[in-house]
């Protein structure tokens, strides 16, 4: 079985939230005899170095896009066994990150989607599936079906979409829309492309693929509804029997205590309690916290937006501060208000709580592996694959129950002594400062504590069981089972 992921990021070439973990570790999760994976992306002149030097140059050729006809070039590189094809076209995707203003956004994805259709001729290698990941390639079925569906070379190909996020449904104006990609002006229509008034590419994707995944089980109950729907449950309701939760796993290679490349301590279940000890030290040294063992390291590593519950942290971090027994870290990047919010209260309490305003996988992963909690209050999350990352190194996620946290952490129980973190319910500040409260008790308890750690670090995260249920999708798909 021949199958293509197309995505706009994946580790280890482009990478700005769990998309790219996502799809730069699944595809080695499949016995390649029996279904190979490769993977399509941009080729963005941001990349590091070291990968665009790396890769070489297979074809070239000319995409139409309306009256726009443009330039394809294609790159192959090889990592960790995967096979990686590279679109390159230096007027889309220029620029010191993948993605910038919205509009120029969806005209690049729309060519990216075209492109990826156009190059696969070229290839040694027919996919007879098209895995689409989020609304930048969202046009890709809507693409085969309306542009290629006659040409016998296309006819057969089989797409799955997955969402990984909802709330990104890359809208625009419907005729900027039109003029962009050349579709038929009869598919923009309520029931296919437009939504409220508007393009909607996200919505492409899944009117027009064969089957709909997302990652979580949980997750695809949400979409289902008005809350959690982002003005498409309707439709996902209506496409509910094409629709399947796929829980995400992590790479167990790349998250692994015990190797840790990063890490200058490393530790297994059995020497958890020391091997914290010592990162720990490592990293409030580095952050000029005071150095010592018995203070809960609570921390949070992010995209700073609404979806991952920062104004609750807002609200009270003060309070949470006030604590004498707490030190917070957060790594993050994102939207101003919160980085100045944290950058503040780093400042009024510098032996209390660092704050380091950027990315950093060396730093992410140091906080993974010293901080005692791993704080994850997000108002809605698809997935998440934070919680699993710090559950691997043994720190106790605190999270709200919602989506994929809801699923992939079971709350600690004083009774059964059961539990690999801890969660609340509501979206309520109050409600997750007494959760982080309940948890720096529970902390005290050395032998408890430990006895949580090593639940954690026993939950099965790996991709291992989730590859085999897409592969049964595949098949299904193809109609081998
Ligand atoms: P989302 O995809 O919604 O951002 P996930 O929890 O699924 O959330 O994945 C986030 C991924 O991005 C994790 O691998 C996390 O470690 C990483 N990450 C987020 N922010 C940073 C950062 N500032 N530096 C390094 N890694 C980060
Ligand atoms: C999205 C979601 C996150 C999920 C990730 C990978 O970015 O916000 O919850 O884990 O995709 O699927």
């Amino acid at each position: 079985m021949k199958v293509l992921y197309a995505a706009s990021e994946a580790i280890p070439f482009m990478k700005t939230g769990g998309l790219a973990d996502v799809v730069g570790s699944l595809p080695g999760y499949f016995a390649k005899e029996e279904c190979e994976v490769r993977v399509i992306l941009p080729k963005y002149l941001c990349m590091e170095k070291k990968f665009l030097e790396n890769m070489h140059f297979l074809c070239h050729f000319y995409v139409d896009l309306n009256w726009r006809r443009q330039y394809v070039g294609v790159f192959e590189a090889t990592y960790r066994g995967i096979t990686y094809y590279l679109i390159d076209n230096e007027y889309y995707f220029a620029g010191d990150q993948p993605y910038n203003h919205l509009h120029e956004d969806v005209e690049k994805f729309a060519y990216f989607s075209k492109a990826v259709l156009q190059a696969l001729p070229y290839l040694d290698y027919a996919p007879e599936i098209i895995h689409c990941h989020d609304w930048q390639t969202g046009l890709v079925p809507v693409f085969l079906k309306t542009c290629f569906g006659s040409d016998p070379y296309y006819a057969g190909i089989k797409t799955v979409f997955t969402i990984h996020n909802m709330k990104f449904q890359g809208r625009w104006n419907l005729g900027a829309v039109m003029d962009i990609t050349g579709l038929p002006e009869q598919i923009f229509n309520s029931q296919e492309l437009e939504s409220y008034g508007e393009a909607n590419y996200l919505k492409g994707g899944l009117v027009y693929s064969d089957m709909i995944t997302t990652v979580s089980e949980n997750y695809a109950h949400d979409i289902t509804t008005p809350e959690g729907g982002e003005g498409l449950d309707g439709l996902m309701y209506a496409r509910r029997d094409s629709l399947f939760g796929i829980t995400n796993g992590i790479d167990y290679e790349e998250f692994n205590p015990k190797k840790d490349p990063y890490l200058t301590h490393h530790f297994t279940k059995e020497t958890v309690t020391e091997g914290k000890k010592d990162n720990k030290k490592v990293l409030q040294k580095k952050y000029g916290l005071p150095e010592k063992a018995d203070t809960f390291l609570l921390g949070m590593v992010s995209r700073m937006t609404d979806q991952k519950g920062f104004d609750l942290v807002a609200y009270v971090l003060e309070q949470m501060l006030a604590h004498d027994d707490i030190q917070f870290v957060v790594l993050g990047t994102g939207e101003e208000r919160y980085q100045e919010m944290l950058t503040y209260f780093m400042n009024r309490y510098p032996k209390k709580m660092h704050v380091h305003i950027g990315y950093s996988e060396e730093e992410a992963h140091e906080i993974y592996a010293a901080c005692d909690g791993f704080l994850m209050p997000s108002l809605f999350e698809p997935c998440g694959l934070s919680q699993l990352m710090a559950m691997r190194y043994g720190t106790l996620p605190i999270v709200r129950e919602t989506g994929g946290l809801k699923e992939t952490v079971i709350p600690y129980n004083q009774y059964t002594h059961q539990g690999t973190g801890f969660s609340f319910a509501n979206y309520d500040a109050l409600e997750m400062l007494g959760c982080i409260h309940y948890a720096m008790e529970i902390f005290r308890d050395k032998k408890e504590w430990r006895h949580l750690m090593t639940q954690a670090m026993e939950r099965d995260s790996s991709w291992e069981h989730s590859a085999g249920e897409y592969l049964r999708l595949y098949k299904r798909l193809l109609g081998e089972e």
